[in-house]
């Protein structure tokens, strides 16, 4: 991520103008900023601090913060009514006691739901009786509560299902001024998804997904959409295409317990100015695997897990 943006590149020239606005040269600085503070760790709270809460609530959301997290995960959906939902699966059975897909309701309906029960019965030692009235959240009650204060690292779920996606997604982002003010990454597995947002705004970083599992041989790796070979294929042409959208990579490190990716991959991502951010890493020694291999940040369940282990190495 070596290069600005266009527009950002536009916003800095002005820099050198008499008539520069100050709010606009803080909001050049403020962009600038979140892109410094991305060549250094980040610590993801995927879909907040999940392991101890109910995942894309307000509890997993304020402990992930409390335990001083970088970025908020959120997966993003759309209610039928056009709506952008934080919630991770296309449908509602294994997080809520709702039925059927995330876009077959409106906002209403989904508001209706107990979004935290199924929590407490999934991971009896971390159960809390409040997390029953936890309920589902819209991108505009994450943003309404934690604003410019807090940084987001939104993933576009299914977007094949919601065409209107990226244009909602980047008008909200816009309106809030969380683009300018370095509060925002976006990631998706679509490549598709992530160049018509670069095309919306080129000033929002963004994170090619990953998802390596062995093809129908049983032993070759192969990434899930095609974006990229097998890891041990990729060449520095296959992260150049990535790179002319997106300022990072975010693979999955394991599959059924065995690691896809090695400290090779990293490097050649590195050496391609590409971002890595591996998914997800709840182990310690994993996550130290990692930081020795030189990742730029993790996504974890378990946030304050990640910070011990930053504390170690310091
Ligand atoms: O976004 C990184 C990681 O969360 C991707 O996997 O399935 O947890 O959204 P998933
Ligand atoms: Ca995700």
């Amino acid at each position: 991520m070596s290069t600005l943006r266009p527009a950002l590149s536009s916003m800095l020239a002005l820099l050198g103008s008499t008539t520069l606005l100050p709010s606009m040269a803080a909001q050049a600085d403020a962009l600038e900023q979140q892109r410094q503070d991305l060549q250094n760790f980040q610590v993801i709270a995927h879909r907040g601090a999940s392991g101890y809460a109910p995942e894309h609530t307000w509890y997993a959301y304020d402990k992930a913060l409390a335990m001083g997290a970088d970025y908020l995960e959120l997966d993003i959906h759309m209610s039928a009514d056009g709506r952008l939902v934080a919630i991770h699966d296309t449908t509602l059975e294994r997080t809520t006691d709702g039925h059927g897909s995330v876009k077959e309701h409106s906002l209403d309906e989904l508001k209706a739901l107990d979004a935290g029960s199924w929590f407490n019965q999934a991971h009896p030692e971390y159960a809390d009786d409040a997390y029953a009235d936890a309920k589902l959240l819209t991108l505009d009650d994450v943003i309404d509560r934690y604003g410019q204060d807090v940084r987001y690292y939104i993933e576009t779920k299914s977007p094949k299902d919601y065409p209107e996606l990226q244009d909602a997604l980047v008008s909200k982002l816009e309106a809030e001024d969380l683009v300018q003010s370095g509060a925002v990454v976006v990631q998706s597995f679509s490549q598709a998804s992530l160049q018509e947002i670069h095309d919306l705004n080129p000033d929002i970083p963004l994170i090619q997904l990953l998802w390596y599992s062995p093809g129908e041989d049983g032993k070759t790796l192969e990434e899930w959409t095609g974006v990229t070979p097998s890891p041990a294929n990729i060449t520095d042409a296959d992260f150049q295409a990535i790179a002319d959208y997106a300022d990072g990579v975010g693979p999955n490190y394991l599959y059924e317990g065995e690691p896809v990716i090695d400290a090779r991959f990293i490097e050649q991502a590195h050496a391609n100015d590409l971002l890595v951010h591996v998914y997800t890493i709840n182990d310690k020694d994993r996550m130290r695997r990692l930081l020795d291999w030189g990742v730029d940040g993790l996504f974890t369940n378990f946030p304050d897990r990640l910070k011990d282990v930053l504390a170690e190495a310091e």
